[in-house]
């Protein structure tokens, strides 16, 4: 099939970017969407242009790497879908496809797709770890932990850190990443003895990098590739009222 492509060209951080029109004249539909730019950007080197920079990495949908707004929607607006696996049969000969970088003040935009995501870095530096010790592997398996806390765990650590969430958010919010990654440890035993010195530490951070206030209007939720409930922000803020009125051990 045929596409016509738009796509953001920026030299650089402090460049001016613009959009700029490709044609893809035989784009196979079992093609992703990576698949599809690789094709793009080898008939680009070929004619000895610039190929387009866009990040990626597994191109599983695990890494989290991959991640562009397309035809304005985070990873295309698929429900579960990362932009690596979105295929191209999800769209039609003669489509025009507008492909452009996260937009938000927390990630700036290194090279044409590529942004800078050392904010969501720096958030899990903050806290979003156990530094006590837990014992060797025998004893960490000795710790019961409750079937419903243990899934409730694993759905939050399936945030994959790709940041679509923000790219959603109107406000540029943070929250279901950082509240993914507060919550994964704070239903956990292991994660109790800091668990509200954690709250205080992510979400001040988080605000630190420029985003914006969650507001609720659940765009994060609805982007998501790994489809992380927004029950984890009410989780967060529900912690984070309860550390900043208590001594910050939540007693
Ligand atoms: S919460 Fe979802 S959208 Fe946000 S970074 Fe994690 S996986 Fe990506
Ligand atoms: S390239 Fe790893 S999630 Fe898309």
């Amino acid at each position: 099939m045929k596409l016509t492509l738009y796509v953001w060209r920026q030299k650089g951080p402090n460049e001016k970017g613009q959009m700029a029109k490709y044609d893809a004249p035989d784009v196979n539909p079992d093609m992703s969407f990576l698949e599809m730019l690789d094709v793009v950007n080898e008939e680009l080197t070929a004619k000895g242009e610039e190929p387009i920079a866009f990040d990626h990495d597994c191109r599983e949908g695990i890494c989290g790497m991959c991640g562009v707004v397309i035809n304005g929607m985070p990873h295309g607006g698929h429900r579960g879908t990362t932009t690596c696996q979105l295929h191209m049969r999800h769209f039609r000969d003669g489509d025009s496809v507008y492909i452009e970088p996260w937009r938000s003040k927390g990630f700036p935009v290194l090279r044409d797709l590529v942004v800078d995501r050392g904010a969501f870095d720096r958030i899990i530096g903050a806290g979003g770890y156990v530094s006590v010790p837990t014992g060797a592997v025998p004893d960490a398996n000795a710790i019961l932990v409750p079937k419903p806390d243990a899934d409730r765990a694993m759905d939050a650590a399936a945030c994959i850190g790709c940041g679509a969430c923000v790219a959603a958010c109107p406000n540029g919010s943070a929250a279901l990443f950082t509240s993914a990654k507060i919550g994964h440890l704070g239903v956990l035993p292991q994660g109790q003895p800091e668990r509200y010195k954690r709250v205080l530490a992510m979400v001040d951070q988080m605000d630190s990098e420029g985003f914006g206030h969650c507001t609720s209007h659940r765009e994060c939720e609805a982007a998501c590739p790994k489809e992380i409930s927004f029950e984890f922000i009410t989780r967060m803020n529900r912690d984070y009222l309860k550390a900043s009125l208590t001594d910050k051990n939540g007693s």
